[in-house]
């Protein structure tokens, strides 16, 4: 089985659940795109891990392959390693030669162009991610494969500081002897990394040939996809199941399985539009009983209700097959419960997604609301895992299937709690849990 997962609003739907649990019966799993800004959470008896460069997959797959489309830093790579081992120590790994790397030097460019853009500004994660990218479109980037060799590492930092020298004016990346540092440092992390690197693409090609299970784990989210999420306010790569063949070099025609991940309220960090946002003591008593702090950053997320117009096109521009909801146990314990069907500007109905704060202005969301079906018990989750939908409080199967009628995809997985168990699967996966 070949599997895709995507997040199909704004990050942080909950795909590290889903692609943990799902990792338990794909042995490899692979990163397709983005890099340190990435992050997921995964809640197991043996603790909370927090994921951003290697898989969400990585406690549970035997091989982890981190391909083409990513941008990585090094030295965040070797700690990340280390704490999977830790918890899944004969886990391999495996990197692509051509993925770009993120240097310390693309960490501050990312804070001096946010500065730079003033009124403008994305709110990135400043962890380098939108610099890397810009290298590597514009051909002057580092490949993982060079920092087996300091020269080019040396010819290509100074490139860098002479094409962003406006950016890097006054800063001690100017002297001659910092660059020289950068260079051994990156060298030194090669040295280390060096045994996992490889051409992933023609790796990924063999494990398809001897008919292995593949998961690719989408980083980001569908509305943050730097061609068809809500540009500018968007991340540097293409975050849609389609990348997973640009970005490991597997081809989309041996997909058989997309999963769209859909959180039953929104988040997002960082600035741009979201028609469905709250504000005010709901939104705060949805914040903290979601914990909706970037995994990442740590910055407090917006919040807002689930919007159903851009889960339409999130799921036609994936092609998604089923659907993965989460954070029902939270959003079921707010005093109203509220789902946006669609909007309206100047009386007239607004189809499609909205793209800038232009088309935001004067927008009014419709809404459906739902009687709330409260905190659910452990005791009433078991019995949810045993007999199924059936034992759902009427108001929570009313929300599902409303969803699923509205979107006209199948909930294959309802996420229930944070616990790995805590999902009730159906469709191709139901039975396969392990
Ligand atoms: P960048 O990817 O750091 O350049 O940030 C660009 C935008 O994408 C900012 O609004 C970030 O907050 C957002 N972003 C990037 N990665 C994630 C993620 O994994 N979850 C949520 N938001 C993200």
């Amino acid at each position: 089985m070949i599997t895709a997962v995507v997040g199909l609003q704004f990050g942080d739907e909950g795909k590290g659940k889903v692609v943990d649990f799902l990792s338990g019966f794909h042995g490899i799993v692979v990163k397709y795109n983005g890099g340190r800004n990435a992050g997921h959470t995964v809640v197991t008896d043996a603790g909370t891990f927090k994921f951003h460069l290697i898989p969400s997959g990585s406690l549970r797959a035997r091989e982890i392959v981190l391909a083409n489309g990513m941008t990585i830093d090094p030295f965040y790579l070797v700690e990340e390693i280390r704490n999977a081992r830790a918890a899944n120590p004969d886990i391999k790994v495996l990197v692509s030669r051509m993925a770009h790397v993120v240097t310390e030097l693309h960490m501050y460019l990312d804070t001096r162009e946010e500065e730079a853009r003033g009124a403008l500004k994305i709110g990135t994660t400043a962890m380098g991610i939108g610099p890397a990218y810009e290298d590597k479109y514009g051909r002057t980037g580092i490949r993982m494969g060079d920092l087996a060799s300091p020269e080019v590492l040396k010819a290509k930092l100074s490139l860098m500081t002479r094409m962003k020298a406006s950016l890097l004016k006054g800063s001690k990346y100017e002297k001659p002897e910092e660059l020289d540092r950068i260079v051994a440092e990156l060298a030194g992390a090669g040295r280390e990394i060096s045994g996992y690197m490889c051409d992933t693409e023609v790796y990924l090609d063999g494990c398809h040939g001897r008919k292995a299970d593949i998961l690719f784990e989408g980083s980001h989210g569908t509305l943050l996809d730097v061609d068809f999420g809500m540009y500018p306010y968007v991340t540097s790569s293409n975050t849609l199941a389609g990348a997973v063949s640009v970005g490991s070099g597997f081809s989309f025609r041996r997909v058989h399985n997309v999963i769209g991940v859909v959180k039953t309220y929104m988040s997002r960090v960082g600035e741009g539009p979201f028609p469905t946002e709250i504000s005010g003591n709901e939104a705060d008593r949805l914040r903290e009983m979601g914990h909706e702090y970037g995994t990442t950053t740590g910055r407090p997320r917006r919040v807002g209700w689930l919007d159903l117009q851009l889960l339409k096109y999130s799921i036609m521009i994936n092609d998604v097959d089923s659907l993965a909801l989460t954070s029902l146990d939270t959003l079921g314990k707010m005093s109203e419960v509220r789902v946006g069907t669609g909007y309206r500007k100047d009386g007239k109905e607004i189809t499609g997604i909205i793209r800038s704060m232009k088309e935001l202005e004067g927008l009014e969301v419709q809404y459906r609301s739902f009687q709330p079906w409260g905190e659910l018990s452990d005791g009433q989750v078991e019995d949810m895992m045993r007999r199924g939908k059936e034992a759902m409080p009427d108001s929570l199967k009313e929300f599902i299937t409303f969803v699923e009628d509205s979107t006209g995809k199948p909930a294959e997985f309802i996420s229930l709690g944070k616990k790995r168990e805590m999902t009730l699967v159906s469709g191709v996966f139901a039975g396969r849990v392990k």
